[in-house]
């Protein structure tokens, strides 16, 4: 047992490696490096986002941003301790477009980005092992369930992917783009709600 879960772990970054070299689609050229998902082999909990953005592009991991602060409080809120939970993305490089003065402007992956990277998530959920993965935001859903998932109309709800199961919820960063403090406040609520809907799934 230990021996198979060395070996996942040994497999993952293998894969993570080869992934530093991933040309499969243009996004290469303007993002500063592969980010590969991170945690442990044995997560009980996957957790899957859209891409890196500004802050996980230059520092390599995802969830270290504004965003991932917002994840990570907001998972300890729900009784998720962030270092048990393997967090990933549905694309490994960041896409964006210059802004005013050095800042750059996220962009959303379309379709054949997507495609491109899918490699890769499948990849590592054919060496992770968890009980529930929860997909944070549109793009995730989408990647793994299909176009029909509907984040605002599906959230909270559990769908099957293969022999997974996938708990669709928002992306951390729909609720930092709250229209003011009050909404944020309840969508952070309800975001700590479907984490804590996760946890009791988990559990049965
Ligand atoms: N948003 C994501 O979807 N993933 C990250 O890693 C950071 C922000």
């Amino acid at each position: 047992m230990a021996d198979s879960v060395t070996k996942r772990r040994k497999a993952v970054e293998e894969l993570a490696d080869i992934a530093k070299s991933c040309t499969n689609c243009d996004l290469y050229k303007d993002a500063t490096q592969t980010v590969f998902g991170i945690g442990p082999v044995t997560a009980e909990l996957v957790l899957v986002g859209e891409q890196p953005g500004d802050e996980e592009d230059k520092q390599g991991e995802p969830f270290v941003g504004p965003a991932g602060k917002l994840l990570r409080s907001a998972l300890d809120e729900a009784g998720i301790d962030p270092d048990e939970v393997y967090m990933t993305n549905a694309v490994k490089h960041f896409k964006w477009k210059p802004g005013a003065g050095w800042r750059r402007l996220h962009q959303k992956p379309n379709r054949y980005e997507i495609e491109a990277c899918r490699p890769w998530l499948e990849g590592e959920f054919a060496l992770l092992r968890p009980r529930l993965i929860v997909g944070l935001g549109a793009t995730a859903c989408q990647a793994m369930l299909g176009s029909s998932i509907r984040v605002l109309t599906d959230r909270g709800k559990t769908f099957d992917w293969g022999e997974r199961q996938v708990l669709v919820t928002v992306h951390p960063s729909s609720i930092l783009r709250s229209r003011d403090e009050a909404s944020r406040q309840e969508n952070r609520r309800a975001f700590v709600a479907d984490l804590r809907d996760a946890v009791r799934i988990i559990a049965r």
